[in-house]
Order: C-alpha cells, then sequence, then structure tokens
C-alpha cells in the first residue's frame, strides 16, 4: 500500500468517527508491515478511548516490526489506565510513524513525538495535514482558543430567504437535500436554534438518518425570556437526547423550575449590548464541557448575531430553485451594514447539485 493510501484510509477511518468521540478527537490509524502491506487499522471509539492507535494495534493481521504507522493526529503522551500511545506504538516495533497533524493538547503538544524519536523511531508530520486539520477543526479549536467550531446549516430559497412572510418554512430542499442535512447532524457534538425556530417550527432536531438515530447530538436552545412551549418536541424528548437552555437571570423562575424538573438543563448566561443572550459566553460553556462542534440551525437572527460576532468557522448553505420574493425572511437578519467593505466575508470551498438543489460550503 502506498503512503498517500495509507493516510487516506486513516483519515477515512477517522471521519466515521466525528461527532461521537467528543471530548477527544476522532483519529484514525493504519499500520503496514515491512512490506507495506495492511495489517491492522482501526479510530477513536465512540465516547473518545480506546484512541486508534491502540484499536489499530488490537487488530493486527501481521507482524508490525519494522513496519509504519499512520496516525491522523500525534500520538497521545499521557499515560491514564493504558500506556500512551506513543510506548504502544514503540512497543508494537513499528520503524516509521507519519503524523498528518501535532496535538496542541498540551499533555502530548510534541511530547508524543519526542518519545517516538527517541525511540529511534523516524517521524514525518505533515501528510495530509490540511485535511487533518478540517477533520477535527473543532478539537483544535478548543483546545488553542477555547471556543466550540461553528457551522451554520440554512436551508434557502434561490433569492436567499428561508422563510415566507408568514414563517412558513417546509419544506424548502428536497427530501436528498434534508437528508444530508441531517447526516450533517451526526457529525456534531451540539446542535443550536433560536427560540423563534423552536416555536414556529417545533423541530426535533435530532438525527433521523436509519441506523443514526444515537448520533443525535445534544441540543442548544437560545430563549432568554423562557417562552418555549413545554409541549414542544425538544423537550419531550429530552430523557434521550439532552437539552439546554441558554436564557437570562430575569427569566420566569417558576418555569425556569418547571424545565428543571422535566429534565432540562437551564443555563443563566448575561446580555451583550444589543440586549441579547452574549453567545460568545455560551460557546465558551459548552468549550469548558468539552464539546468541539456546533451545528446552527437557525434562524435568522441566530446567525445574524453569529455572523457579527465572528463567531462562524463554516457555512452548509443549501438553495433550492424555489423563489420567495422581498417579503421573506432573509437568510441572515439585518447588521446594519453601510459599506459593503466592511461586509463579513466567507470563502466557497465546494459546491455540489444535491437531486436538483445546491450544497454550497463556505469557509472563514
Ligand atoms: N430554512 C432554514 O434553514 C431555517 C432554519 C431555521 C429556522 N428557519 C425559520 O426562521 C424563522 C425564525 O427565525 P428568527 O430570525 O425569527 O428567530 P430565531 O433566530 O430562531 O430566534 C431569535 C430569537 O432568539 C433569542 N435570542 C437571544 N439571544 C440572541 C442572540 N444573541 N442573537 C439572536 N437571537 C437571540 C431572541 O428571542 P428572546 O429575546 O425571546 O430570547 C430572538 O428574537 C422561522 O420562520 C423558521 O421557520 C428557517
Amino acid at each position: 500500500m502506498r503512503l498517500e493510501v495509507a493516510m487516506r484510509s486513516a483519515l477515512s477511518l477517522a471521519n466515521h468517527g466525528i461527532g461521537s468521540c467528543y471530548p477527544n478527537p476522532s483519529v484514525g490509524c493504519v499500520i503496514l508491515d515491512k512490506s507495506n502491506n495492511l495489517i491492522g487499522c482501526g479510530r477513536t471509539s465512540d465516547g473518545g478511548r480506546p484512541h486508534a492507535e491502540l484499536n489499530a494495534l488490537s487488530s493486527l493481521q501481521g507482524n508490525p516490526r519494522g513496519g509504519t504507522a499512520f496516525v491522523t493526529l500525534e500520538p497521545c503522551a499521557h499515560k491514564d489506565t493504558t500506556p500512551s500511545c506513543a510506548e504502544l506504538l514503540i512497543k508494537s516495533g513499528v520503524k516509521r510513524v507519519y503524523i498528518s497533524v501535532k496535538d496542541p493538547d498540551k499533555r502530548t503538544a510534541g511530547k508524543g513525538i519526542k518519545l517516538l524519536e527517541k525511540a529511534g523511531i523516524e517521524v514525518y508530520t505533515g501528510l495530509f495535514s490540511d485535511e487533518a486539520s478540517d477533520q477535527n477543526a473543532g478539537f483544535l479549536k478548543r483546545i488553542n482558543h477555547g471556543l466550540p467550531s461553528v457551522s451554520l446549516k440554512i436551508a434557502s430559497s434561490l433569492d436567499g430567504k428561508i422563510a415566507c412572510f408568514n414563517g412558513q418554512s417546509k419544506w424548502l430542499t428536497g427530501k436528498i437535500a434534508r437528508t444530508h442535512g441531517h447526516l450533517l447532524r451526526a457529525k456534531y457534538d451540539v446542535i443550536l436554534s433560536g427560540i423563534n425556530s423552536i416555536i414556529k417550527d417545533n423541530s426535533r432536531l435530532n438525527c433521523r438518518v436509519k441506523g443514526l438515530e444515537k448520533r443525535s447530538p445534544i441540543k442548544v436552545v437560545v430563549d432568554s425570556k423562557l417562552s418555549i412551549p413545554l409541549s414542544s418536541n425538544v423537550i419531550n424528548n429530552v430523557k434521550k437526547v439532552p437539552l439546554i437552555i441558554w436564557t437570562s437571570k430575569f427569566s420566569n423562575k417558576k418555569k425556569k423550575k418547571k424545565l428543571i424538573d422535566m429534565g432540562v438543563e437551564v443555563l443563566e448566561i448575561p446580555k451583550n449590548n444589543n440586549n441579547y443572550l452574549d453567545l460568545n459566553y455560551g460557546l465558551k460553556n459548552l468549550s469548558k464541557k468539552g464539546y468541539n462542534s456546533l451545528l446552527v440551525e437557525g434562524g435568522s437572527e441566530i446567525y445574524s448575531s453569529l455572523i457579527k460576532e465572528e463567531l462562524v468557522d463554516k457555512i452548509y448553505y443549501y438553495r433550492s430553485g424555489k423563489i420567495i420574493g422581498g417579503d421573506g425572511l432573509s437568510s441572515i437578519s439585518s447588521y446594519n451594514l453601510k459599506n459593503l467593505k466592511n461586509a463579513k466575508k466567507f470563502k466557497i470551498f465546494s459546491s455540489d447539485i444535491i437531486d436538483g438543489d445546491i450544497l454550497e460550503i463556505w469557509k472563514k
């Protein structure tokens, strides 16, 4: 097996774990014997442990001595209940280790590489580092900046509207694009929505792809006055998928208690200068809890606040051929832009046709 193919396979394995390994990153590991035959592979298990290297070494169908290991993130250097991954690789007898990205977690940060090199292993870093960084963007951002990565998922009309003038928005895109959106949910640790969207759409915000129901991320609703109806789908489902409501300290205490009794976590967060809840504060709180990535599903005001505060890393923009017209709700509500020079800007990453709709991915 060629080394590029081996690392691509490791990335592909890791991709399966995205959204189910937090607080850990999802890592892939492939092991070749000294004749470059594939003899083992693994990824980080759901929940974050065991790590990819241990899973790959446990799957061995040949002798790794003199062989090569490919890992998408630097092997850990810290011992827990099990030896560190760097030590496991040393013990396995591999001669070379290829690493896509260094681990910024200070328990490892360079120490994993040093351990390998000290044991006489040849270490090569940087193979497919862009792909690996993109894959674990959430983990890297949380460790480096104390914030989860934030992606907006927007389903819009051809003319950039997300709902009719009366709030009706089902369905803008076709079935395949909507299923694609559900697959996206399975790849995130947390899903967030504004209170107006919850009231208008009574969304369930879960992953409804057969076999992936358990990959539904925890939910956050931004609701400063605790206006959420107690009969909402997100509350009815709270025993299966946790729900956090971000609210202000001035919201109704009785309703707060009722929600807590029903199993909802209610987090009081401060307001910003616009008398809105401080989303940056909320995101930091998610990061402290170990959540790496957040998918935002509306509505227009929430999208606008996050963009204004420069908290958005990626936009999944699903666009249909339907036209709503000027009285519809804009994808992003106003942010008082007076000069295009000051417009928030994203770069196109990809564009694909999905059964008559288009999915554009835009990155910061
Ligand atoms: N097509 C799509 O992709 C899509 C997706 C989702 C929703 N939608 C549509 O979007 C519409 C709702 O959007 P919307 O813009 O009216 O409301 P929204 O974004 O769902 O909710 C906005 C509300 O959240 C609360 N909030 C608290 N802090 C905030 C902050 N920092 N920034 C922004 N909001 C904050 C405010 O209410 P309080 O002051 O009461 O807290 C605010 O009015 C619905 O018609 C829905 O169908 C479409």
